[in-house]
């Protein structure tokens, strides 16, 4: 099995990653972890029961730093050529939502505590759990971290996680902050964090000076969009026809489905969004889940569309309020989209944001809630 340093390797020698000192280290630093990985463990429960404790867990990592500097990209790197199992990479946002619904059943079919009940659940599944953009909005989340996690590493899950913010900064300012606090001690106690913040925004570096909204609709806006898609995947353009889709979790028992979802970019028609009856909690929960989102085939609203319209306003609110990038093919500028109708006043400021999500200060910020 080729691991990650290996992986790594080989990206630098065909072209597709320039050489970048700080990502090395944190490669050395997950190989070994991979390495680790593969020998003699101890399960928290096990050595508890049969009163030896053999060797502990490997100690995870959190890799935090600022947009596009390769966080996930190496973390996916990692995940795939760890050759060891059971492993599982997901979304922050997915797995606290689960986690959620989970404590939710155990509650309802009575008993104490559910957080450990719910760790050891989450133990049989992964002895190995990547998080992809830990961050934390709410207070529900905030309030149960440190006990989750505590549970965690007590039943033997290694952990890493990528994250836009150093640990001390993570829930700034909310609620019940010093109750929060603990989470922080555990993960500097129990996990390695690493700054991967060098100076180079990979990302913005493969959208530079390539425009993000396209008008009007056509083939030459398909085709750039498309360029754009896979510059920001590096998917094959070969195998364009098998790129991944995926069913967005909305909350209330209800999906999205995604006709694109790769590497934290989605492409959505505006038919399936703005067209059908959808509302705020699926656009946030794109917002929440994707950094970028392509948006193609926006028509110019003429007044008997003022319930599409309105709607477009509430995606791209909740676009614009966790910084989400957005590429987007359109039949007129953001000034045209909505000559007249009603909510065309409201509308002026969605103009506005159109605007300014093609700014290079807008697309040079990080993915999540603006503070
Ligand atoms: N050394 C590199 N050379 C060229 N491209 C790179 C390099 N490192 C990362 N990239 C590319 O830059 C883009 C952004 O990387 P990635 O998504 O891993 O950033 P990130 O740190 O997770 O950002 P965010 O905090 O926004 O999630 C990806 O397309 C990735 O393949
Ligand atoms: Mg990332």
């Amino acid at each position: 099995m080729r691991g990650v340093r290996a992986a790594y390797q080989a990206l630098l020698a065909s072209g597709e990653l320039r050489p970048d000192p700080a990502q090395a280290a944190v490669v050395e630093r997950l190989q070994a972890l991979s390495e680790a990985l593969s020998g003699p463990r101890r399960t928290g429960l096990a050595s508890r029961l049969l009163g030896r404790p053999g060797p502990p867990a490997p100690r995870g990592l959190y890799l935090w730093g600022g947009v596009g500097r390769g966080k996930s990209m190496l973390m996916d790197l990692f995940a795939r050529h760890a050759a060891f199992e059971p492993r599982r990479r997901i979304h922050f946002h997915a797995f606290m939502l689960e986690t959620h619904s989970r404590i939710a059943a155990a509650r309802a079919s009575g008993g104490g505590d559910p957080i450990p009940a719910v760790a050891a659940g989450w133990a049989a599944e992964a002895r190995l759990l990547c998080f992809d953009e830990l961050m934390v909005t709410n207070v529900a989340d905030a309030m149960i971290l440190s006990r989750l996690f505590a549970a965690l590493f007590e039943a033997g899950v290694t952990v890493v996680a990528t994250s836009n913010q150093s640990p001390r900064d993570l829930y700034r300012d909310g609620l019940n902050r010093e109750l929060f606090l603990p989470f922080i001690d555990l993960v500097e106690t129990r996990l390695d964090v690493v700054a991967l913040d060098g100076p180079t925004d990979y990302r913005l570096d493969r959208m530079a000076g390539l425009p993000t909204y396209h008008a009007p609709n056509g083939p030459r806006t398909t085709a750039a969009m498309a360029d754009l898609f896979f510059r920001l995947t590096d998917f094959p353009v070969e195998d364009r026809a098998h790129v991944p889709t995926a069913e967005l979790d909305v909350g209330g028992g209800r999906t999205l489905h995604v006709p694109k979802s790769l590497k934290g970019v989605a492409v959505f028609s505006f038919s399936r969004l703005c067209r059908q009856p959808r509302g705020a909690a699926d656009y946030l929960a794109i917002a929440r889940s994707y950094h970028t989102v392509f948006l193609v085939g926006v028509p110019v609203m003429g007044p008997d569309m003022r319930n599409e319209a309105a709607r477009f306003v509430l995606l791209i609110d909740a676009l614009y309020e966790w910084r989400c990038k957005l590429v987007i093919g359109a039949d007129a500028e953001p000034e045209g989209l909505y000559p007249a109708g009603d909510g065309r006043f409201e509308f002026e400021r969605t103009v506005s944001r159109l605007r300014e999500m093609q700014s290079a200060g807008y697309l040079a910020e990080g993915h999540g809630l603006r503070a």
